[in-house]
């Protein structure tokens, strides 16, 4: 990591102190080379004073049981039939599981400790097959958890949870994650997989709201790997009870939880509920900031050049899209009152985070703005994006005589041969 990196994260030091976060563990993460480093980064966080409780799956270990005994398992997962014989192989993989995390852990420095705390119930019949031991989480047990917490203990739960006469029922680890996620308010929950992340028709997402997650799992476009398909139904439905993030990341690749957590960039798949992303009004404190965005598209030529002070005294018209509160783009929209035409200007999303669809999420708010306002038109000048504006924006070629008067002085003289576009609201 270079040191300038360190200056990224301290901004998000204060963001997630005392706050939990949920860490989801596979099974076949914990049998990976890179485990070890993982219990690391998970040390990272603690030194940072998150909340950390690590929730862990079972199925590799469960799988392997299986082989070297002969015996069958009739579910792996913890969300089919658990018979006997595969909740004894559960018990022993998920205790098994449990106990080297702590024993990782007590390498690295952090106090951790199992609980009790997930309560359950038999899940019953489903579709006429009775799943026997598979448990239904009906509770978790907070105070105990917190307790926990508050004394700087992370709290370490294998997929077990107990009933009220105290018999052990197989759970999922997912649900797990979300249950507790839940009751502990936390900031996130990171699903720590042996897959990059999520895919559609091959092409990586790296980030995405609940909603179009739902869409896509609802229209069951290729959205890939198959396997943790189930992990994003469980980010979905945490998103939806309020968790604002949920990433899924390899847990695989050294450092990846520290990328995720402490780069605007990450490394995974990042899920969102709406709060994620914000767009706001710039303020004379954001001139800085909105510099430093368009400076190097104004050395390319893409952007027009401004002065501190033309920004200053336009401040009014600037909207900053922000993510995790850094600035990653910015529009202006200048207002011309007499002929109700509205400019937009300046639209820049910062390298990193094109193509994530941020452009037109700024140029649909400054659509349904100016719309709001009763403007009848919007135009734009562009040298190397005009074929943007007409394909993502809906805009169009226009001729000079569309533009607003002083617009027009201005653009003969600046010379520039911008394309005109026009929309037409
Ligand atoms: C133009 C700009 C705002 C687009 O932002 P973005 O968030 O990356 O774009 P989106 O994610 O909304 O859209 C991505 C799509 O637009 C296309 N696109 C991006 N920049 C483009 C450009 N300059 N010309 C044509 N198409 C462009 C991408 O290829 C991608 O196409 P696809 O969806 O078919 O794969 C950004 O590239 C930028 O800041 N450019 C420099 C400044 C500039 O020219 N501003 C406009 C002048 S006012």
């Amino acid at each position: 990591m270079k040191p300038t990196d360190l200056r990224g994260i301290l901004q998000y030091i204060p963001l997630f102190r005392n706050r939990p976060f949920v860490i989801s563990l596979d099974g076949s993460v914990l049998d990976h080379k890179n485990f070890g480093n993982v219990l690391l980064d998970i040390a990272v966080l603690r030194s940072l004073n998150i909340k950390v409780i690590l929730v862990h799956g079972a199925a590799a270990q469960i799988s392997q049981l299986s082989k070297k005994s002969g015996v069958s398992a009739t579910d792996l997962w913890g969300s089919g039939k658990t018979d006997e014989a595969t909740l004894e192989m559960a018990i022993q993989a998920a205790n098994l599981n449990t106990h080297r995390i702590l024993a990782g852990l007590t390498a690295c420095g952090v106090h951790a400790a199992q609980s009790n705390a997930i309560r359950a119930n038999p899940a019953g019949l489903i579709k006429s097959l009775d799943l026997l031991n598979t448990g239904k989480i009906h509770r978790i047990e907070s105070v105990c958890l917190n307790s926990m917490l508050d004394q700087g203990i992370t709290p370490v739960m294998p997929p077990l949870g107990f009933n009220a006469e105290g018999n052990t029922l197989r759970v999922n680890s997912d649900n797990v994650a979300i249950r507790v996620a839940e009751k502990l308010n936390a900031e996130k929950i990171v699903f720590m997989t042996a897959s990059n992340g999520l895919y559609r028709r091959q092409e990586f997402i790296r980030e995405l709201s609940v909603e179009e997650l739902n869409e896509l799992l609802d229209s069951e476009v290729e959205l890939e790997p198959k396997g943790i398909l189930s992990k994003a139904r469980c980010a979905a439905e945490a998103c939806r009870s309020g968790i604002p993030r949920v990433h899924i990341i390899n847990g695989c690749i050294d450092e990846a939880l520290l990328t995720e957590i402490y780069s605007n960039e990450g490394i995974g798949t990042l899920i969102y509920s709406d709060e994620y992303q914000q767009i706001r009004k710039a303020e004379l404190k954001d001139t800085n900031s909105i510099l430093r965005l368009i400076r190097n598209s104004v050395e390319n030529e893409e952007l027009i050049s401004r002065e501190r002070l033309d920004i200053e005294k336009q401040i009014d018209c600037f909207h900053l899209i922000e993510i995790d509160g850094n600035p990653v783009g910015c529009v202006a929209l200048i207002i011309y009152e007499e002929e109700q035409i509205g400019e937009v200007a300046c639209l820049y999303v910062d390298a990193p985070h094109a193509n994530q669809g941020i452009g037109q999420k700024l140029l649909g708010f400054i659509n349904r703005t100016s719309k709001e306002r009763g403007l009848k038109r919007l135009m734009a000048l562009s040298t190397q994006a005009f074929s943007y504006f007409e394909n993502k924006g809906g805009f169009r070629q226009g001729e000079q005589e569309e533009l607003p008067k002083d617009k027009r002085e201005q653009y003969v003289r600046s010379g520039r041969n911008s394309r005109i576009m026009i929309k037409d609201l």
